[in-house]
């Protein structure tokens, strides 16, 4: 699955824009609905679903273990992928069911005890606060918010400040679910080594990798956690989880199983030399294969480009929604990502998502306990989201604010 070196699947040069046309006749529903829900679970491209059942046939025909066999070259394709999408080598990357697993291996793995500080942002993810908060009352530690900066994303500098030597794990979400704002993971990365800090340094990127540039080694993060079904295009059940080299010298993973670890068949075991370590034995393969396809075709299409086409979509959708009587977009920070959150008159957001719907329009709801107190202040009982993706078009924007305005 090596992209062209010149040329790629969707017919551009690294270097060109997105061809419009072409993603959307690879993306079978793009004419039949407006969808603008990439941020939950996206449109996958055809070769991707194709991918899926192609393999699922194969399984049924020849069993899962010789499909496996077969395929073992595919792969073993798809750390190296994964890898490439993250700025590392395929030995860095672990597969996953999903960001959630991911990113509770890496934290479970950190080791805490009395005393001990956890840092993160009031942007983050309900799934991770809720182990970071068990976890503090379990050993002792404590968990505390790193402040934001004036423009409403997590401040770096205000990080610095708090650093010291029981700062264990500096987790941060980089793109948030609940609001379009985005953390300055590269400066945040830049924060950490100035101050020498020993913190591991986890970046949440279920919600950038696919919209934005996304690489570990130049962010200088520890671990990155990724899902495939959002802004990747892949399909669901699938992610992965990328780690550092200090990681692989230092980190053993909690809890461990046989895929990444030899037991001895006495009292003794050793832990393997690469991320898969981090992985469990069982995986569903033709997911893996999809989630491979997928972020080929995001490599392909280049991460540039889809960031450039997104900023460029997003930036008008808030700009056309802010025009409605009404409505009130709640996105903050200087650099904000293809999630675009805003409230709307009506007295339930769900019943509001049902509706659009009924209109062919697809966004979702967000409701509190992704992040209650992002949610508590947009002080509304309708609030929406709306995430565009490369292969929409301005219309697909008329069409919601149009559905909105009636
Ligand atoms: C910022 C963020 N982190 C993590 C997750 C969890 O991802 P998954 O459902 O793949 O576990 C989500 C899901 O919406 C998310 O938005």
């Amino acid at each position: 699955m090596a992209l062209p070196e010149s040329t790629n699947r969707v017919g551009q040069t690294a270097d060109m824009a997105i061809d419009v046309a072409q993603v959307r006749a690879d993306t079978p529903a793009a004419d039949s609905l407006t969808f603008l829900d990439n941020a939950g679970s996206a449109l996958s491209p055809a070769i991707v679903t194709s991918t899926v059942i192609d393999y699922l046939e194969r399984e049924q025909r020849v069993g899962g273990y010789a499909a496996a066999e077969e395929e073992a070259e595919r792969l073993a394709q798809v750390p190296a992928s994964a890898g490439q999408l993250v700025g590392v080598e395929a030995d860095q990357i672990a597969l996953m069911p999903s960001a959630t697993a991911a990113w509770l291996r890496a934290f479970a793995s950190v080791p805490l005890e009395s005393g001990d500080r956890i840092l993160t942002t009031r942007a983050e993810y309900a799934s991770n606060v809720l182990p970071m908060l068990q976890s503090a009352r379990r050993v002792g530690a404590t968990v505390e918010f790193i402040p934001d900066g004036p423009d409403g994303s997590v401040d770096p500098a205000a990080l610095g400040e708090m650093l010291d030597a029981r700062v264990k794990v500096v987790a941060i979400t980089h793109a948030a679910s609940q609001n379009g704002v985005t953390a300055d993971a590269t400066e945040i990365g830049r924060v950490l080594r100035a101050a020498d800090s020993n913190a591991w340094y986890l970046l949440d990127a279920c919600q950038s990798l696919g919209q934005m540039p996304v690489d570990l080694t130049e962010i200088g993060a520890d671990f990155v956690s990724a899902t495939g079904r959002k802004f990747l295009r892949g399909p669901r059940g699938t992610g992965f989880l990328a780690v550092s080299p200090r990681v692989l010298a230092e980190i053993e993973p909690v809890p461990i199983d046989m895929f990444g670890t030899t037991w001895d068949g006495n009292l003794d075991y050793t832990v393997g030399p690469t991320a898969a370590r981090f992985q469990s034995m069982e995986t569903s393969f033709a997911g893996v294969l999809g989630l491979g396809a997928a972020i080929d075709y995001a490599l392909a299409a280049g991460i540039d480009a889809i960031r450039e086409r997104l900023v460029m979509l997003s930036t008008h959708l808030r700009e056309a929604l802010a025009e409605i009587d009404g409505v009130r977009v709640h996105d903050r920070g200087a650099q904000q990502s293809a999630i675009v959150v805003f409230s709307c008159p009506g007295s339930d957001s769900w019943e509001k998502v049902r509706e659009l719907r009924r209109n062919g329009v697809i966004v979702t709801a967000i409701t509190e306990p992704t992040n209650p107190r992002d949610v508590a202040t947009y002080n509304s009982v309708c609030v929406l989201r709306a995430s565009p993706h490369y292969y929409n078009t301005e219309s697909d924007l008329s069409a919601l604010t149009t559905a909105l305005s009636r």
